[in-house]
């Protein structure tokens, strides 16, 4: 059998299938239209690379993000491992989010403290 982490390289050795811009509408109804998201406890997409996309499509298909991930593991389980390279594709030409004009998120806030905690000392 082979390892995942082989499995993941082949995943970035070739082309993606073009989607068309419809099959979007999926992902920006919860991360928000052009890849900025405001929906609460969902991350912007825009800005991001295409490997990094195809890895956590990767991570939530196999169910490996954890319990917070169940709405993507939703989502990602049925892609193949073309739809992840197409996927990829599409988020990575949407433009990153500007800087945020509000605080941010607490629940998020607290989210991140408790994963690294000491990383965002500073922040009230
Ligand atoms: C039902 C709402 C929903 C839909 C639809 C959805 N997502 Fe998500 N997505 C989420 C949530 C919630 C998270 C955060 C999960 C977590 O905290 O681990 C997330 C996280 C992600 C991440 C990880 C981002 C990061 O910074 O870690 C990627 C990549 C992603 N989604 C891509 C997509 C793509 C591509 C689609 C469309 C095919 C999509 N999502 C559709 C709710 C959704």
């Amino acid at each position: 059998m082979r390892s995942p982490v082989f499995a993941a390289i082949l995943l970035f050795a070739t082309n993606a299938l073009p989607l068309d811009a419809g099959q979007a509408e999926l992902c920006f109804a919860c991360h928000g239209r052009d890849g900025v998201s405001t929906t609460p406890l969902t991350p912007s997409l825009g800005g991001q690379p295409s490997f990094f996309i195809v890895a956590q499509l990767f991570l939530f298909r196999d169910n490996r993000r954890g319990n917070a991930a169940a709405a993507m593991y939703e989502v990602a389980r049925g892609m193949s491992d073309d739809d992840l390279r197409a996927w990829g594709e599409l988020v990575s030409k949407l433009s990153p989010p500007g800087p945020p004009n509000s605080a941010p998120e607490p629940a998020r806030v607290a989210r991140a403290r408790l994963a690294r905690p000491g990383a965002l000392r500073g922040l009230p």
